[in-house]
């Protein structure tokens, strides 16, 4: 998918972010990702799926209820997949085995933290999907702007995604990207204005235009201004894409024929076949891959000074600490002894009214 000179400049930053997490780095320190931000249908989960490959629940209406995020790494030619989440009763964890079962574990684990309605929550979703043919990256799929409260939700529902988004996209070190359906009015888009607000700048905000097939003939200009950076400029600019319709689903059209599909629509297509280099999933993918390794590379300062700021903080800690319990038997009886004996002096020195050692 990828060719070997990018894959030889990209791949160390790649790891260096993954081999972080795996040690647990992202706990204390945070690591660069990718968000999802659009309106409700804008086609977030669909553009998620044909960059990672993996079928994700979606449909009309709100389906993302939770934030997911979704680890892909290149692996071997196994698919594997683990989903991970927090409940109240601790860590759930489970290995799904085929690539369509996921969508129906995620509802499942979104009823778990958001409840049977249409209600939402702010627990994360985690999927590690390892495959033979996944960029290495980390997406996260968040719930769409809701104008309108439904049955089931509550009135304030709005406000409560709108904060969700917020907490995802001030973070510096996330990449945004803004689904934004052509065949809407972009001055509209409620996500791009959030984008806008937390990166005036657009130094972190990639567009991605959808749906170009549902436009009307002869309004594709419009949405080629806007690809063209000449509408509302982000620095980072637009990518197009061409996902499946829900007609395509329903017709069992892969993900991997949706690819082929996409590629052969912008090729014959009369107006979108004279753009070069702003359209396809793998066009994005290469972008965002590029766009990651950026934002690592520019993190990585701030990153070093922030692990050994933590890396002091608990060498000091534990220099607090008393000496540890050796675990060997035989240094275990010697420990004991040297306690003893400094307790012994410590009382004895006491007695005579030596408090020095208490204050020490
Ligand atoms: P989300 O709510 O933003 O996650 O949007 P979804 O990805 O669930 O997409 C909403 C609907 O739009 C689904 O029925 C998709 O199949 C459909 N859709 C998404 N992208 C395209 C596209 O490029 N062309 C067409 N025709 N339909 C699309
Ligand atoms: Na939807
Ligand atoms: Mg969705």
């Amino acid at each position: 998918m990828l060719n070997s000179s990018f894959e030889k400049k990209v791949r160390p930053f790649l790891d260096l972010i993954d081999n972080l997490r795996a040690v647990g780095v992202d706990q204390d320190v945070s690591l660069p990702t990718v968000a999802v931000i659009g309106d409700q249908s804008s086609g977030k989960s669909s553009v998620l799926e044909s960059l990672s490959g993996v079928q994700l629940p979606r449909g009309s209406g709100i389906v993302t209820r939770c934030p997911l995020a979704l680890k892909l790494k290149r692996g071997g030619l196994n698919w594997k997949c683990k989903m991970k989440y927090q409940t109240a009763e601790g860590q759930f964890e489970e290995d799904i085995m085929d690539p369509s079962d996921v969508g129906e574990a995620v509802l499942e684990a979104q009823r778990m933290l958001a409840g049977f309605q249409k209600g939402i929550s702010k627990e994360l979703i985690t999927l590690e999907v390892e495959s033979s043919c996944t960029p290495d990256l980390t997406l996260i799929d968040l719930p769409g702007i809701a104008r309108i409260a439904v049955e089931g939700q509550p009135p304030d529902i709005e406000k409560k995604i709108k904060q969700l988004i917020l907490s995802y996209i001030e973070r510096e070190e996330t990449i945004i990207l803004v689904t934004i359906p052509c065949n809407v009015d972009i001055a509209t888009t409620e996500a791009l204005s959030m984008a806008q607000q937390c990166d005036p700048q657009g130094e972190r905000t990639l567009g991605v235009l959808t749906k170009p097939d549902l436009m009307d003939p002869g309004t594709e200009f419009g949405a080629i201004r806007v690809l063209n950076n000449e509408s509302i400029k982000l620095t980072k600019g637009y990518v197009m894409v061409k996902c499946r319709s829900q007609r395509d689903v329903e017709g069992n059209m892969t993900l991997e024929d949706a690819i082929e599909v996409e590629k052969s629509f912008f090729e014959t297509h009369s107006v979108f076949k004279c753009i070069e280099g702003k359209c396809t999933t793998q066009v994005l993918a290469n972008r965002l891959t590029t766009e990651l390794v950026g934002q690592i590379k520019h993190l990585l300062p701030g990153l070093r000074k922030e692990v050994n700021r933590k890396f002091d903080e608990t060498v000091e800690k534990l220099n607090k600490l008393p000496h540890a319990v050796p675990t060997e038997k035989k240094s275990q009886s010697f420990f004991i002894n040297k306690l003893i004996a400094k307790y012994t002096a410590d009382v004895e020195s006491s007695a005579l009214g030596d408090y020095h050692h208490v204050f020490k």
